[in-house]
């Protein structure tokens, strides 16, 4: 994260419990709950994050890679049927990703909701089974690792949720939440010393000694998120993955919270990949930013020159909507509503899959074939067939009819 965040730097949460919404991602939590499945004695790996500094000099992570994705596919069963079960189809959430992020760096995903974001980042920690594809961290490939192998290696990568309240078990207290993954992975050495630890912390996500004893409960909505970050740093962890961190948040509690998982970074060295739906969100803490349509990343830029020059249609549209404090730039740009719904990810469009909503669609190409996510230089990388001529003004907006989207195949 480079230092454009944010206004307030206090530790201690001003909005009130209870008051956040429920409406959070609720899949799976169970299971990625540190994944406390047995203890194991023998695990007691004792590495730390790296150590590396973050990229504060505004810097993009240099080129030590820590995750490699490449080609990922989560494609779910849709199952018809009440007798004989079989299967009618597939959602397609996340479609072919190829990804790296870098050690040290922010990486934020966004999009709107539903176009695979979370299940991108559950089968980056193997929280959701692949269909196909690799990830690769820290040169192991971990697409492939079983068992108790699995198990170890997922220490190393943890996961903070939108919804604190539902990944927190209400009958379990702060003290034994912390305790049981640290357990997991062989990291409660005695006593005292596990003592210290959970201190410390507490501390370092700005929450008193006194907190240990409490229930999730008895905590605000922002309280509460520093207790989902203090159970995944209890690992010591490398790789962070925030699914939509702040969203379940008041606005005055976001930045604080933000900032704390920027303190930590460069404090600890983590690297992390921040999900939001929100770019305003993204667009303070990421280093680089990948957007999402339809299972499939349609631009990744640096964050800087995301928002100066967004060449993909979708992104364009993306950031058209998010407001601009200056009046006359706010007056003077170009504001791009999007017609239509998302298309269902079980039947998405052909070619480009963002044609039938794209206000640049040519007649050529863009619905027969699929653009590849290429690199129009420095690493800023679009999938669009016309991103260069969009970019140069040769051709220009019209407007799109809306098309009626069936629900699935
Ligand atoms: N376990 C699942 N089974 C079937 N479909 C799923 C499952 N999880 C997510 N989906 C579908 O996959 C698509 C992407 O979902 P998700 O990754 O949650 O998107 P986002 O996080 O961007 O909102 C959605 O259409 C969603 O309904
Ligand atoms: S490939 Fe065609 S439809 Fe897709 S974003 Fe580019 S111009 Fe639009
Ligand atoms: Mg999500």
């Amino acid at each position: 994260m480079t230092d454009k965040t944010a206004t307030t730097t206090e530790a201690t949460d001003t909005d009130t419990a209870g008051t956040d919404t429920a409406g959070a991602d609720t899949v799976g939590i169970d299971e990625a709950r540190n994944d406390a499945a047995g203890a194991d004695a023998a695990g007691a790996e004792t590495a730390t994050g790296t150590g590396e500094a973050g990229p504060g000099d505004g810097a993009v992570g240099g080129d030590d890679v820590l995750v490699t994705v490449e080609d990922l596919k989560v494609h779910f069963p849709i199952k018809r049927g009440i007798v004989l079960e079989r299967t009618a189809g597939y959602v397609y959430a996340v479609d072919g990703v190829d990804l790296t992020i870098r050690r040290g760096e922010t990486y934020g995903l966004v999009g709107e909701s539903g176009c695979g974001k979370t299940t991108l980042g559950r089968g980056l920690l193997r929280l959701v089974e692949p269909t196909g594809g690799r990830i690769v961290f820290d040169d192991t490939d971990v697409s492939t690792l079983k068992g108790e192998t699995l198990r170890k290696s997922r220490r190393r990568m943890q996961m903070i949720f939108q919804d604190p309240l539902s990944s927190l078990d209400p009958r379990q207290s702060v003290e034994s939440i912390l305790v049981e993954g640290m357990r997991a992975h062989g990291l409660d050495s005695g006593k005292e010393a596990t003592r210290a630890r959970l201190v410390e912390l507490l501390d370092s996500v700005g929450l008193p000694e006194s907190a240990l004893h409490k229930y999730p409960h008895e905590f605000s909505g922002g309280q509460r998120q520093r207790i989902g970050i203090a159970r995944a740093l209890a690992v010591e962890p490398d790789l962070i993955v925030a699914d939509e961190p702040v969203s379940a948040l008041d606005v005055s509690v976001q930045a604080q919270v933000l900032n704390l998982l920027e303190e930590l970074q460069q404090r600890l060295g983590l690297t992390y990949l921040v999900i939001a739906h929100d770019l305003a969100v993204v667009r303070h803490i990421s280093d680089r930013i990948g957007v999402m349509y339809l299972g499939s990343l349609v631009e990744e830029a640096s964050s800087d020159e995301m928002y100066a020059e967004p060449m993909h249609p979708y992104t364009k549209a993306l950031l058209s909507a998010v407001p601009v404090p200056d009046p006359t730039v706010e007056d003077e740009r170009e504001q791009i509503l999007l017609t239509g719904d998302l298309p269902s990810p079980a039947n998405p469009p052909t070619g480009c899959r963002f044609h039938t909503r794209c206000p640049w669609k040519q007649d050529t190409l863009c619905d027969t074939n699929r653009p590849e996510l290429r690199d129009v230089g420095g690493g800023h990388r679009v999938a669009c067939h016309y991103a260069e001529d969009i970019l140069a003004g040769r051709i220009s907006r019209h407007e799109v009819e809306p098309e009626l989207v069936h629900p699935d195949a």
